[in-house]
């Protein structure tokens, strides 16, 4: 998908944590208490938040025959939906990384709705500087030169055999080992590979 297809789903996405429509004619103080709590994340993200819808979220699972002995990251997780799902429908423990404080309260508020608050960790923090060798399982939807900046954190830290997936954006020139449409989304999936010696 190109960049331009990706800035018009983020236009379109539904304004999540925006002001109440009224807010604006009760004033400074009664905007305030009209707004719910949002705080501001610790500098711009890399990417806005746009969801990925749950179809592909369930094919990107299946594709990574995710079971209950995996351990699901999505890096950039906006509402946990793909961490939740993971732990819901597949039984995997999962953690979700993202850099707005709202997502992250937003997630772990469907994880409890969702009933798994027990087998998933939602924490703000910035997906450059996280330490996600524990994943067994690694999902992305960011954007190509997202993709392409953390290609090498991931090659050099995920163990081999680590399932990649990535919402419609590929790795460059790291051919996939398989790749998936869903309607006019595509899901990529690639195998981390053995450490050359
Ligand atoms: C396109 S959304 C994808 C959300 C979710 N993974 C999904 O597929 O539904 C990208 C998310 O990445 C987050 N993000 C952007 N830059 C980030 C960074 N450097 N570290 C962690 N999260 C980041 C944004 O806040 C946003 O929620």
């Amino acid at each position: 998908m190109q960049r331009r297809e990706f800035i018009r789903r983020a236009m379109s996405a539904p304004l999540l944590g925006a002001p109440l429509v009224g807010a604006p004619l009760l004033g400074a103080a009664g905007a305030a208490l009209a707004q719910p709590q949002s705080m501001s994340p610790r500098r711009v993200p890399d990417v806005v938040y746009v969801p990925t819808p749950q179809e592909v979220v369930e094919t990107m699972l299946r594709l990574a025959k995710v079971t209950r002995d995996d351990v699901v990251y999505d890096l950039g997780c906006g509402d946990g939906r793909i961490v939740v799902t993971a732990a819901q429908r597949f039984g995997a423990r999962g953690v979700g990384i993202d850099i707005d404080p709202d997502r992250i309260k937003e997630a772990q508020a469907n994880a409890r709705a969702a009933g798994v608050a027990g087998r998933v960790k939602f924490t703000n923090g910035d997906l450059f500087e996280t330490d996600f060798r524990e994943a067994t399982v690694v999902t992305l939807y960011l954007l190509p030169s997202l993709n392409l900046k953390l290609r090498p954190k991931l090659l050099a830290e995920l163990k081999p055999g680590t399932r990649l997936l990535s919402h419609d954006f590929d790795m460059g020139d790291w051919a996939p080992d398989q790749r998936v449409d869903v309607g006019s989304r595509t899901v990529f999936f690639w195998r981390i590979p053995e450490k050359k010696a």
